[in-house]
């Protein structure tokens, strides 16, 4: 395609710009060339032959490197770059354009069906990770897919459901990591969701998709649609979406040049749609161009692997008979117990599904590493229910009894959560329960190793094991990782990106989930995840951000200062233990004396580092200014309170180590005076007592008055200043009330 200034476009040609050709491509329109969009979020689903209608056919042998879930856990975004990178290379290899991730949705219940392909609970930690993975993947010439813009947290009724959110927790909450993601690293596009936000669809909600997106934020690339979720096309695109995927056959597009015709849709948006679309090429062509690596599959297997090495929760690590269990000991025979060690769950269920180059079993890498100990093996149970429960389980207790240590591996199966359908509840199946208690029983030095995309109540698991690895989803190569934690070729750094309530009925959104008759209330606001513990004092399994080593780390000397950046925040972290170990180092941040409602204390800030034994290293982050602030409902605005903020160094959000306070200098919040503000609030603006005793003189209320047995000063404070005119006996008139208020914002402006 020529970069010259294309002559316009004809309407017809616009509209067809605007719809894909078939699943996973784009039109060629005139000189504009077909683009690929394919999933996923980790690794490239690349449709083998003719895509058929629903993209369910086969795909390329590509790298399945851990979902989201389990990358989270790392807490690295660099670490999410790189994995950006891999993928991109990936893409370019099979022809693709633009790869449809990251999913960086807020994880508000654990039940959703879908968590495993999105980072947090949390939308500062999302946020930094899904910028740096875009960064990652556009370095190589592939454009990112923002996903799934906005708030689809729930996977039942997700094509009609409408979530119902207030101001505060949608801005703060729900479209803050989209937010920081599109500023920051400039996705090649954002993909709408399929659900309602407060009874719009997000493929026609134009708040959303332009006043929002584009005005605000500054978004200049494509608004793409999730496959299947324009309901009305000329609404779509009116409201500032620019290509509708898949394509239906030229019908939509002829609808919109009727709309045009009939005057119904502004030409000028479908230009501006198209023009976005033809922008999108230009970026592809030249990104087809750009240099990338050949892709390596077996460079990318070891790849995957260090990644997911840095996936691992170690959540528990308990002495027996004086010892930890963890790392083992090549010296001592092993007993692996469990279907998921020689059949891994390693990835999601639906459109994120990869065809993994290779997969490598657990079993298998642990025998590799195992030195000549002998490593025993028993299934223990079945993901199928199939098979006699009581003889699987004795076999299992006889093999963890003969050897010195027990790893049972314990999860989900795929059929039990997936992209399509929300789970009723969050238990392990009562069998591996069972098995774990027996097997811990006759061998009290028993690990267990978790795989699962979404939480799991862990209090039967915590309980009997003394030591508990958490693998959520570590992709193909998460066998070999696993191996890698087990023996302690890599000591586990690994964070938990969301909470682990101790029971479901302690969640949030508990009450509201997965919501009904096409509604799901937000009841919980501001509150999601840890916000919700917090506030609440919930006791929980595992907190957001836990995770221990297979060392020691202490905190010293936080300082704190604030300029207009933000607060830097400095503290000196040491190992204190026996061997290498990777520290991530929290910042939470609180407001007591806040004007507005918060939660008692937010992650604002992180870092990591890497430190040998005896090593120390002083750290030094800037907790960005802009997310110290809260959504202000009055002005529509974000606002940064001035005055005293605390600051927690933290190794999880209930495990602080350090706390400071600083002064930050805040935004100046002026609010208009309406008849609508309260007395209260017109008499603390300057002048105004003058200016409104001149007007109107005031009843001199003592404050001690108790003619009405109540505060009276306090009663008329609370009256918005218009309704003081029916008090007035019609000395006063509602013009001479505006004058006031104009004369008085004019002075405070
Ligand atoms: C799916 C998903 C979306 C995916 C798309 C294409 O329904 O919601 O994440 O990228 O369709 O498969």
């Amino acid at each position: 395609m020529t970069s010259h200034n294309p002559a316009p476009l004809p309407l017809e040609q616009q509209a067809a710009l605007g719809s894909g050709a078939d699943f996973w491509s784009t039109k060629e329109v005139g000189d504009v060339p077909s683009l690929v969009l394919t999933d996923g979020p980790h690794g490239v689903r690349r449709q083998v032959g003719a895509t058929d209608h629903l993209g369910l056919a086969g795909s390329e042998p590509a790298t399945c490197f851990p979902p989201a879930v389990g990358l989270g856990q790392s807490w690295d975004a660099r670490l999410a770059g790189e994995v950006g990178a891999a993928l991109g290379v990936e893409s370019r290899a099979l022809g693709v354009d633009v790869l449809l991730g990251p999913g960086i949705n807020i994880k508000r219940d654990p039940r959703c069906g879908r968590n495993f392909e999105y980072f947090s609970e949390d939308p500062y930690l999302s946020g930094r990770l899904a910028a740096s993975w875009v960064r990652g993947l556009q370095g190589t010439g592939v454009g990112a897919s923002l996903k799934h813009f906005a708030a689809n947290n729930t996977e039942h009724d997700r094509m009609r459901s409408s979530s119902d959110i207030a101001p505060r927790p949608l801005r703060e909450i729900y479209l803050r990591a989209f937010q920081h993601v599109v500023q920051t690293a400039q996705p090649w596009t954002v993909m709408c969701s399929y659900n309602r936000i407060n009874g719009t669809y997000a493929s026609e909600n134009h708040w959303l998709l332009t006043q929002v997106l584009r005005d605000e934020w500054g978004f200049d690339g494509v608004v793409v649609s999730d496959w299947g979720a324009v309901q009305d096309r000329v609404k779509a695109v009116a409201a500032g979406l620019d290509l509708e995927m898949p394509g239906n056959g030229g019908t939509a597009d002829r609808q919109v040049v009727e709309a045009v015709e009939a005057e119904e849709l502004d030409a000028d948006v479908v230009a501006r749609a198209a023009a976005r679309v033809v922008a999108l090429a230009a970026k592809a062509e030249a990104g087809r161009a750009a240099p990338v690596p050949a892709f390596d599959a077996e460079a990318h297997h070891a790849l995957a692997r260090q990644v997911a090495a840095r996936c691992v929760v170690l959540l528990k690590n308990e002495p027996v008979d004086e010892r930890t269990v963890l790392p083992l000991d090549t010296a001592r025979s092993l007993a692996v117990i469990g279907e998921f060690a020689r059949n891994p769950r390693y990835q999601g269920g639906g459109s994120s599904h990869v065809n993994p180059t290779r997969v490598d079993i657990p079993l298998d890498e642990i025998r590799a590493l195992a030195g000549g100990a002998d490593v025993g093996y028993a299934a223990g149970y079945t993901t199928d229910g199939s098979g006699d429960a009581a003889a699987l389980r004795d076999e299992a207790v006889g093999a963890a009894a003969a050897a010195d240590t027990a790893v049972v591996f314990l999860g989900l199966a795929a059929h039990q959560e997936s992209e399509g359908f929300d789970r009723e509840h969050i238990e392990l199946p009562a069998e591996q329960l069972e098995l774990l208690a027996e097997v811990v029983r006759a061998q009290p030095r028993t690990v267990v190793v978790l795989s699962h995309g979404g939480v799991l109540r862990l209090g039967p698991v915590a309980e009997s094991a003394p030591a508990v690895l958490d693998g959520a989803l570590l992709g193909q190569a998460g066998g070999g990782a696993l191996a890698d934690v087990l023996y302690g070729r890599v000591n586990p750094s690994a964070r938990l990106t969301e909470t682990v309530p101790v029971r479901i009925q302690d969640t949030p959104a508990f009450l509201d989930f997965p919501g009904e008759h096409g509604h799901v209330a937000y009841g919980e606001g501001l509150f999601v995840g840890h916000r919700w513990y917090d506030a609440r004092d919930i006791a929980v399994a595992f907190p957001f951000g836990h995770g221990l080593s297979y060392t020691s780390f202490a905190y010293a000397d936080l300082e704190l200062s604030a300029d207009a950046e933000g607060i830097t925040a400095r503290v000196t972290v040491t190992n204190t233990g026996e061997v290498a170990g990777r520290e991530v180092v929290q910042f939470y941040v609180a407001k007591p004396d806040s004007s507005v409602v918060r939660p008692p204390q937010e992650l604002k800030g992180h870092a990591s580092v890497d430190l040998a034994p005896g090593e120390s290293e002083r750290l030094s982050v800037l907790l960005d200014r802009a997310d110290l602030a809260y959504w202000d409902i009055r002005g529509d605005r974000w606002v940064v309170e001035g005055g005293t903020y605390e600051v927690r160094a933290a190794a999880s959000s209930r495990d602080i180590r350090a706390t400071g306070t600083v002064e930050v200098t805040g935004d100046a919040l002026v609010l208009p005076l309406t008849l609508d503000s309260t007395l209260g609030e017109v008499m603390a603006t300057p002048g105004a007592a003058e200016a409104l005793g001149a007007l109107m003189p005031m009843p001199q209320v003592a404050a001690d008055n108790d003619v009405l047995g109540v505060d009276m000063a306090r009663m008329m404070a609370s009256i918005p200043v218009g309704r003081l005119l029916a008090f007035a006996g019609g000395a006063v008139t509602p013009a001479d009330l505006d004058k006031l208020l104009t004369q008085l914002n004019s002075a405070q402006a």
